[in-house]
Order: structure tokens, then C-alpha cells, then sequence
């Protein structure tokens, strides 16, 4: 049952959705599941612009068969070798053994490390900007290394003026009928799980987001395909799009607001987040945000520090060092790269107060963190004489946004 789509042009959407996978590369949650994108263009030639994951293999053959109508498949360009992109390589080149596969070098030798081709099929391998003429489409091969990873490639195709973007302007969730983001309500409904796709995915690698932004930037782009997630052909959507890359990727606050990480075990840490919550609320900030830790999957916690300006993290001590969660977290947003926020460090501990240095740690080791306050030392319970504390705490923060 082909379910192929035009997009434009003899341009086809050839992917599907998958809702049954439980977590994206079996670590990020999935409760709206996620697309497997890939492109074919018909002209002269055909090109085929990546395959699928192998959950979506079966609809993906079908859909290629059908949108080339009998016709025989030239090229396949691999723009990205992860595995929810090539794993159905074997089975195009098998059904289409005289088709040449397009790539760089650092994307042939993936292919001999995922595969035991040895060689044995055609290959055209390109240098960064170099063309691929097809008849009426020409494409522009643009590097775009670690994002998100070596060898990924975008691809601008001049004649529409569209760029297949590879992981960038990816999103988790599966479609529901619609495929193009101006069919969607998608920065009301969807940009959620797109800001947590880049942060959690790509954004380690703001530094090299940021030169495929500037890459981009030298072409005009009336559409971008993505390898996940929505299609984008509304030119007032993709500049906003784009607007909020430039944000992710810089690692600039989204929006100015509070964000409260807490890590509680009997609940006394909890308290003592809640408590600072309203008096920050009282100074009449809106939109704040409390999570705690162990209940909220880490990706979620990872995308809502990107997304605001100031942080708290309270957590007890735990082992002599930090509460479990918390140092999953710390650890995480370390990885991540995240930098320029305000942070305030709330520790509570009932014999060793171990938690605010572990968390301390952990900020120094990340780039212009600004601490607006000394570490609030809790034991056991906040205590009335610690209220005056919370009050200034709340002011600083209040101050900081
Ligand atoms: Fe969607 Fe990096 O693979």
C-alpha cells in the first residue's frame, strides 16, 4: 500500500511514521512517536536523497517502487549514515544494484563499517560544494560535519530552491496525515519536541549548526526537508524556524524565564523549591517552571535549560556525593555544551552536605555560567532563620530575567 507524497515538482515525499518505538536511539522517550524521512527526485535521472529506518522499510520499498513507476533509480545520495537513515540501504541497493551512491569520503567508509560491501557497488564521491547536475534539478552538496555527525552532508536543490537538511530542522513525532508544518499548528503544538530533538541530538554541536546556518544563508530557501519530522515550504514559517536555530545553536536563552530543577527524597528539597517558586512568583514573574528529577525523563529537563535564562537546581546529598537524578542532569547539560545562563545552587543534606559541591562542580565545568548567589546550605529542613535567604534568592533571580 504506497503512501508516497508530492511535495513539488516531481519531488517525492517517500518516508513514514513510527509509533511503536518506545525510546529514539533507545534512550529519549517517544510518546508521539517519529518520522523516517526520505526524498526521491524525478527528471533526467533519478535521486533518491537517503532510505529509513528498518521500522518503516517495507512502506519506504513500497513507496519508492511506486513513485518511480517503473523506472530504474540512479542515485542515491546518503546524506547522513546513522542508522534511522541508511539501515534500508542494503535492500535499495539490492533491488537496484546499478544505482550510484553518493557521498563523501568520511560517508564510504561508514558504509564498509555498516555494511560488507567491499566496494562492490557504484560510487560518486563529492567534495563539499560541489553539483550534481540531473536535467532540470541541480544539487549543491554542503558539508556539514557533527551535525550531528562526520559525514553528514545538506543538499541544495537549485531549481526549487530547497534544501534536504539532513538532522537539522528535524522534530520528534509521527505525522498524522499532514506532512508540511504550515498543515500543523507547529509552533504552538510541536515546538516542544523540536527544541527537544536539537538539544537532546544536535546540541552538542552548536558550533557546527552554526556554520551550516551561515552556509545556508548564502542561498535562498523556499523549502526544507528534513530527515525527521515536518516539511517546510511557508517562507514566513521557515524564518522563524531558522530564528530559533540560531538561538539553540548560539546557546542564548529562548525565552527569559526560571526554570526549578529539583532532586527530593522524602520531600523536604521539594519544600524548599516550592517555597522559593512563590516568592519568585510574588515578585510577580510569570511562566515558572518546577520538575522534579527522578519524574521527568532527562531529555525534557535538558530541553526546558535551553530553552530558559535563569536555572535552579536543589538536590540533596546522596552516597556523599549528589542525588542520583540530578548528577544524571548536570552531567547531561555538561554534555550538551549548555552555557550562558544564570544559576542559583540549592544543596540539603542531614549529616554530610555533599550535593552544592558536586553541583558547583559540575557549573565551573560548563562555559559563562553566572552563580547569582552563594550555595544555600539546607539541613534536613529549611529552617525560619533561612527565610530571609529565599526572599533574596527570589529577588535575584527576579532581577536576573
Ligand atoms: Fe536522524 Fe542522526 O539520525
Amino acid at each position: 500500500m504506497h503512501q508516497e507524497r508530492l511535495i513539488c515538482d516531481n519531488v517525492y515525499y517517500l518516508g513514514a511514521s513510527d509509533r511503536r518505538l518506545n525510546r529514539f536511539e533507545n534512550i529519549f522517550p517517544l510518546p508521539n512517536g517519529v518520522t523516517y524521512n526520505s526524498y526521491l527526485v524525478k527528471d533526467d535521472k533519478t535521486v533518491l536523497l537517503d532510505t529509513v529506518d528498518k521500522a518503516i522499510e517495507k512502506p519506504f520499498l513500497e513507496n519508492l517502487e511506486y513513485a518511480l513507476d517503473g523506472r530504474k533509480l540512479d542515485y542515491l545520495i546518503i546524506t547522513h549514515m546513522e542508522c534511522d537513515h541508511a539501515a534500508s540501504l542494503a535492500e535499495v541497493l539490492l533491488r537496484h544494484p546499478e544505482l550510484t551512491l553518493v557521498g563523501n569520503a568520511k560517508t564510504f567508509a561508514l558504509i564498509e563499517q555498516f555494511f560488507d560491501f567491499k566496494g562492490h557497488y557504484n560510487k560518486l564521491e563529492v567534495k563539499d560544494k560541489e553539483t550534481l547536475d540531473i536535467g532540470h534539478h541541480k544539487f549543491t552538496f554542503l558539508f556539514a560535519p557533527m551535525v550531528h555527525w562526520p559525514e553528514v552532508m545538506a543538499v541544495y536543490e537549485e531549481s526549487n530552491k530547497m534544501v534536504f537538511s539532513a538532522d537539522a530542522f528535524g522534530t520528534f513525532g509521527a505525522f498524522s496525515g499532514n506532512i508540511f508544518s504550515d498543515e500543523m499548528n507547529f509552533f504552538e503544538e510541536w515546538l516542544p519536541e523540536a527544541r527537544r530533538y536539537y538539544t537532546n541530538i544536535v546540541g552538542k554541536y552548536g558550533v557546527q549548526t552554526v556554520n551550516l546556518l551561515k552556509k545556508l544563508s548564502d542561498f535562498e530557501v523556499n523549502y526544507i526537508c528534513p530527515l525527521h519530522g515536518p516539511i517546510w515550504r511557508d517562507k514566513d514559517l521557515i524564518a522563524q524556524f531558522i530564528e530559533k536555530y540560531k538561538i539553540w545553536a548560539s546557546y542564548a536563552p529562548e525565552d527569559n524565564a526560571v526554570v526549578i530543577f529539583y532532586g527530593t527524597i522524602y520531600g523536604a528539597t521539594e519544600d524548599v523549591a516550592t517555597l522559593l517558586a512563590g516568592e519568585i512568583a510574588k515578585l510577580g514573574v510569570k511562566n515558572i517552571k518546577m520538575y522534579d528529577v527522578s519524574a521527568t525523563d532527562t531529555s525534557y529537563l535538558v530541553s526546558e535549560a535551553f530553552r530558559a535564562k535563569t536555572l535552579v537546581f536543589a538536590a540533596a546529598s546522596y552516597n556523599a556525593g549528589l542525588f542520583p537524578y540530578m548528577n544524571i542532569l548536570l552531567d547531561d547539560l555538561k554534555e550538551h555544551s549548555i552555557q550562558n545562563r544564570n544559576v542559583v545552587l540549592i544543596e540539603n543534606g542531614s549529616w554530610a552536605l555533599s550535593a552544592g559541591k558536586r553541583m558547583s562542580d559540575f557549573i565551573s565545568g560548563m562555559k559563562n555560567m553566572t552563580l547569582l548567589a552563594d550555595t544555600l546550605s539546607i539541613k534536613s529542613s529549611l529552617k525560619d532563620e533561612q527565610l530571609p535567604v529565599i526572599y533574596e534568592l527570589a529577588r535575584k533571580i527576579k532581577d536576573s530575567l
